[in-house]
């Protein structure tokens, strides 16, 4: 077929949020409908890319030419990307959760009667997106998402050193549940890299997504394999 942007290049998307069990009914987790990763993923498809698309619980369809690894946990989704690896890009899209569990119960967590709820002891989950800006086959293009709800620009300047990416996609989600980023349709969003800020205001996820898509290729169209 014809060459298309992405042809001969293999772009890793996480998307979704984690699940980490408490005990076979409970879990924690963040906020997250996957809507904007999987949108990703789609355009990076129609773009010509191999897809990896490693997802949390989501209620969405695969996107057509992705193949999709379904993980629940933190240390599931560190694994697949992993070993998805190498990529020419990997887009952090997942609302992973930063703490896990210390051992989740097997049986169902009762209560006791006294009214004290039941103590939880929480670990640090692995950091995805930093784990690859430090890896062995790190990939060319590391780019980072950031949910904020305040500096949003500051914050996401400061995460871009801190898990050596390089560039971080802010948004600002300070808008009441139900009538925000979250769940919804459209996006605003703060793009930052070594070279500055580039904002893109109220646009459709799958427009967000296709602009992403174009400036991923334009980035790597500019470097050698
Ligand atoms: O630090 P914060 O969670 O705000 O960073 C968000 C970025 O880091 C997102 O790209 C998210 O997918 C990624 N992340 C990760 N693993 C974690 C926490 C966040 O990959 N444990």
């Amino acid at each position: 077929g014809p060459e298309l942007p992405l042809t001969g290049r293999h772009i890793l998307i996480t998307a979704g949020p984690t699940h980490e069990p408490i005990d076979p009914v409970r879990y924690i987790a963040n906020r997250s409908s996957g809507k904007q990763g999987f949108a990703i993923a789609a355009a990076a498809a129609r773009a010509g890319a191999r897809v990896t698309l490693v997802a949390g619980p989501v209620n969405l369809p695969t996107p057509q030419g992705v193949e999709r690894m379904n993980v629940e946990t933190a240390r599931e989704m560190m694994a697949a990307v992993e070993a998805a690896l190498p990529a020419d890009a990997a887009i952090m899209v997942a609302a992973v959760a930063d703490w896990r569990t210390a051992d989740a119960s097997g049986q169902k967590i009762k209560k006791d009667g006294s009214g004290k709820p039941a103590p939880l002891s929480l670990v640090e989950n692995p950091d995805i997106l930093a784990t690859l800006g430090k890896h062995g086959q790190r990939p060319t293009l590391l780019i980072g998402f950031a949910a904020e709800t305040e500096k949003v620009t500051d914050h996401a300047r400061a995460k871009l050193a801190k898990k050596g990416a390089d560039w971080i996609v802010a948004n600002d989600v300070s808008g009441a549940p139900g009538a925000s980023v979250m769940g919804g349709d459209a996006n605003s969003v703060h793009i930052v890299t070594a070279d500055g800020i580039e904002s893109w205001e109220n646009l459709p996820k799958d427009v967000v997504a296709t602009r992403l898509i174009e400036k991923v290729a334009h980035a790597l169209s500019a470097r050698p394999d």
